[in-house]
């Protein structure tokens, strides 16, 4: 089943140039990018994309670390790409990330963690619609 998912190149990698390095990783994967921009989040839009997780103790944190820098967002495009693509970033925690993955290679820690992918087919959906309209996605 060919799937859709967004992709967010956290600020701590962009701050140690390693866009190039996780896209790599990303295509290498057989993932193929369909859409992609760098953009600076605002405090808000970063509240926004984690609304989810408005009550969590880690939620504003999380949301001044994600506006503290350029972030890439991107929609990656490929069979079972939301699965295929969590196997790729590894385990949210890095201490937990298995070898080969993005998250062991460059997280910092459960925070910065790198990067973000979506997590399940209806909010690769909504996320994927909070980024991009249906112009700005190829293919
Ligand atoms: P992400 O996959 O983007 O989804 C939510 C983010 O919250 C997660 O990656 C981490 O960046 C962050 N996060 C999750 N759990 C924790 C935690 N226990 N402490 C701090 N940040 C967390």
């Amino acid at each position: 089943m060919t799937q859709r998912t967004l992709s967010i190149i956290k600020p701590d990698a962009t701050q140690r140039n390693l866009q190039g390095a996780i896209l790599k990783m990303i295509q290498d994967a057989g993932l193929k990018i369909v859409a992609m921009k760098m953009i600076t989040l605002t405090r808000n839009q970063a509240e926004g994309f984690y609304a989810v997780h408005k009550e969590r103790p880690f939620f504003d944190s999380l949301t001044q670390f994600m506006c503290s820098g350029p972030v890439v967002v991107s929609v990656l495009e490929g069979e079972n790409a939301i699965t295929r693509y969590r196997e790729v970033m590894g385990a949210t925690n890095p201490a937990n990330a298995d070898e080969g993955t993005i998250r062991k290679a460059f997280a910092l820690d459960i925070e910065k963690n790198s990067v973000h992918g979506s997590d399940a087919p209806d909010t690769a959906a909504t996320e994927i619609a909070y980024f991009f309209n249906q112009l700005e996605i190829t293919g």
